[in-house]
């Protein structure tokens, strides 16, 4: 992965006076000038009218006074896979409770991180995009992701507390942060990581059992939807004019994010999530065992929610991102292109 030299760690005081970590990360950025600013890709224009409309303010939309339930489903049942484990069943009840909510967190903090990197994404996407529509859009999106982290914060506090970003998916985001084509940036963002987690939050919204939660992610479900026709439109225009090895850099990039998201290949996804077992007391190699066992289990597999294959590889084929020379790749992965 693309996690190098370009890193550099530090650090930061906060308002209490706890060290926070920060990561700088240089990245080469053309910045686009455009002097004609009269409406040219309208399907553009019209979603930033519709974007401007649909703002709302995560400090005065979202019920802040509901209670959590800790023993009731935070996430749908399907996003919390533990449940389903020998040695989660096997635990004391309020354990099993505790493993829940710590699950929860861990996920929504990824979320929590992904939102930032879309954050830092659009942010980029209003200097590099050669287009004033497209400009005019990303500066509606920055504010969106801004609410985005902001509500997820709030939140990931109140249940139990933000765990640090897993690997694979920072390695990911980075890549798609370095990016030298703006298209790249905009397949990688736009296109994989929102329908990711549009994907993620519908489900999230209909299973749910805390009423706060579920009010979040569907309020910024609606603006995820917007930022995936945003990568859509542009992206449909905008792949056909590449040339071929650009075009490839961008296919093989996308496969490249989607086999190690997905976690399909052994030895990736994001395997941090198992440190939670740890931290409830259990012997992580009884739990990497029983992993291993059900991530392989092709019943057990079919029955996991896959954003993969619900979301993210029906947008990739829409843009014509999966073609003859990378559809064996995906199947060998397991999915029907
Ligand atoms: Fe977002
Ligand atoms: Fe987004």
């Amino acid at each position: 992965m693309l996690v190098g030299n370009s890193l550099e760690a530090g650090c930061r005081n906060n308002q209490e006076g706890e060290t926070m970590p920060i990561e700088e990360l240089a990245t080469t950025l053309t910045t686009v000038w455009k002097f004609d600013y009269e409406p040219k890709i309208k399907a553009l224009r019209d979603l930033y009218e519709v974007a401007k409309k649909d703002q709302w303010n995560a400090a005065t939309d979202v019920p802040w006074d509901l209670e959590i339930d800790p023993s009731g489903d935070i996430l749908d049942p399907s996003q919390d896979p533990f449940r389903e484990f020998d040695f989660v069943k096997a635990l004391p009840e309020e354990k099993q409770t505790d493993m829940a909510v710590r699950n929860a967190a861990w996920m929504l903090s990824q979320f929590l991180h992904g939102e930032q990197g879309a954050l830092l994404c659009c942010g980029q996407l209003v200097e590099v995009v050669p287009d004033m529509d497209g400009k005019l859009y990303a500066a509606t999106q920055v504010i969106d992701e801004a609410r985005h982290v902001e509500v997820f914060h709030r939140y990931i506090k109140r249940l139990h507390r933000v765990y640090p970003i897993d690997p694979t998916l920072q390695a990911v985001l980075n890549q798609i942060l370095e990016a030298d084509m703006w298209q790249m940036k905009c397949v990688g963002m736009q296109v994989i990581v929102e329908s990711l987690a549009m994907g993620a939050f519908k489900i999230m919204k209909e299973g749910s059992r805390d009423e706060l939660l579920r009010k979040i992610v569907g309020l910024t479900a609606q603006d995820e939807a917007r930022h995936v026709s945003y990568g859509l439109i542009y992206m449909k225009d905008e792949i056909p004019r590449l040339p071929d090895p650009d075009r490839d850099r961008i296919e093989d990039f996308a496969y490249s994010a989607v086999e190690v998201l997905s976690g399909r290949k052994p030895g990736t996804g994001m395997l941090s999530q198992m440190a939670i077992v740890e931290e409830i007391g259990v012997d992580p190699a009884v739990a990497i065992k029983e992993a291993m066992e059900k991530f392989t289990d092709p019943v057990f597999l079919a029955a996991q929610p896959d954003p993969f294959r619900d979301q993210v590889i029906p947008q990739l084929q829409r843009i014509d991102l999966i073609t003859d020379r990378t559809a064996p790749k995906y199947r060998a992965l397991g999915y029907e292109i």
